[in-house]
């Protein structure tokens, strides 16, 4: 097993200041980017990297840099999401809290390779620690010539606002975000045409990264992209639910859902059982104990009908009624639709409602098939992928867990809980 590269100083008391983050050869990428390396070795060594964006689609970094037009005296800005609002993910505000500087290093180092002068971090509103320490680290960051004007004498200028959220999950989807951050509803835009890499901010080219992704840069400058990558490559993958060592695993990409949750989260509680498993936060189709095997990847998963998402492992076991789990998940989607979409808005609510009453006893036969009809007819016609979220893992319950909504609807009651649900 790699050591952490990521996580390695978490938890040290006084990481999240500039001293402790300089101590153990922070910002020393930096300097050696803007000394020895031109942004477009930059670019290229992150594709090299095969890196992945840690936020949820994960679309290749490298390749998305390089779609970023970079017209000389063009504005270009760059923008890190750091919204972090999908159910079971912890890893991005682990991070802000306990080594702001090094997500701060990636936004310098990334900002250089896209020759952008201007860079706003979208930060969740309920992030107040979190935003107190990035603050503090981005003002100890400009006072010690990391940021700002001239950067380590390079003739590099960069200034960065962070930008607090209001807690509204559309607005972690990036044209949302954009929107957002422009001051209007955060309503997500149409892509395609347009993806922010041509056109985001202000309508101008706009490098969008999550705040993980921007964590991976400083290690991928200094080791090499080979080096790096013998490091799994790594992913933070946020562990919650029925375990019992929850919390952020820095772990190579890949590793069995099985070992993640038996050896690095401690497994479920002595005398039960993992039942299901979400692999990829709520957005992702639910799976069963029968696919543990299955390494946590984009294509592994994928292929299972579910996704890696933003990689956070939400563990299920025996004592949990799956149809009160997918009520509550389709209830999450239903309060956060932003209402822009027809099938989204109408959707989340219908599917709610139906959950509802099987749960409360009074389901009737047809509805199961009612649940699979409305759910198909969300796929492919939400406006954005908020909606598209909801039926992968209603479907994927339907089939794998039939039998329990079947025993609700028969019996009136849930035989987990004991009786009907409230
Ligand atoms: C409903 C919704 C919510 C999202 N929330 C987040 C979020 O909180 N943080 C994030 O980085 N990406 C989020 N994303 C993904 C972003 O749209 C975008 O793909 C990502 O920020 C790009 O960064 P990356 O390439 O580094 O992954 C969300 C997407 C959707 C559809």
């Amino acid at each position: 097993m790699p050591e952490p590269l990521l996580t390695r100083y978490l938890g040290q008391p006084g990481r999240e200041e500039i001293d402790a983050y300089l101590a153990t050869g922070g910002y020393r990428a930096l300097a050696r980017a803007l000394r020895e390396r031109t942004p477009d070795e930059i670019v290229a060594m992150v594709e090299a990297s095969g890196l992945r964006g840690r936020g949820g689609a994960g679309f290749p970094t490298g390749r998305k840099w390089k779609l970023t037009p970079k017209r000389d005296g063009e504005t270009r800005y760059l923008v890190v999401n750091a919204d972090e609002g999908e159910p079971g993910t912890f890893k991005d505000r682990t991070l802000i809290e306990g080594d702001p500087h090094q997500i701060i290093e990636g936004m310098v180092i990334t900002a250089y390779a896209n020759q952008v002068h201007q860079a706003y971090i979208y930060l969740r509103g309920e992030f107040f620690l979190g935003h107190r320490r990035l603050s503090r680290a981005l003002a100890e960051a400009y006072a010690r010539g990391y940021v700002g004007r001239n950067i380590l004498g390079s003739g590099f200028d960069l200034e960065i606002v962070i930008h607090r959220g209001a807690g509204a999950y559309i607005c972690g989807e990036e044209t949302a975000l954009l929107e957002s951050l422009e001051g209007r509803r955060g309503f997500p835009r149409l892509k395609p045409p347009y993806y922010p890499a041509v056109r985001g901010l202000y309508d101008r080219p706009t490098v969008l990264n999550n705040a993980e992704t921007m964590a991976h840069i400083p290690h991928i400058v200094a080791l090499g992209p080979e080096a790096y990558k013998s490091y799994g490559p790594p992913i933070l993958y946020s562990v919650s639910g029925h375990v019992t060592r929850p919390g952020v695993k820095e772990l190579p990409i890949g590793t069995p859902l099985r070992e993640i949750i038996f050896e690095h989260a401690g497994g479920p509680r002595a005398g039960r059982s993992v039942k299901a498993v979400f692999p990829g936060g709520s957005s992702s189709a639910i799976l069963t104990a029968e696919h543990l095997d299955t390494p946590a990847d984009f294509e592994s998963l994928q292929k299972l009908g579910s996704m890696l998402g933003s990689s956070a492992i939400i563990v299920l076991d025996d004592t949990t009624c799956i149809p009160a789990v997918i009520r509550r998940t389709v209830e999450f989607y239903r309060d956060e639709s932003c209402g822009k979409c027809t099938p989204c808005r109408e959707g989340t609510v219908w599917l709610s409602q139906i959950l509802d009453r099987i749960l409360c006893g009074r389901g009737r036969r047809e509805d199961l098939d009612l649940l699979d009809s409305i759910a198909r007819n969300m796929t492919g016609t939400c406006f954005c992928p908020l909606g598209e979220s909801v039926p992968p893992s209603l479907r994927a319950s339907l089939r794998y867990f039939r039998d329990e909504y079947a025993h609700h609807i028969e019996a009136g009651a849930c035989d987990v809980a004991g009786g009907p649900h409230r």
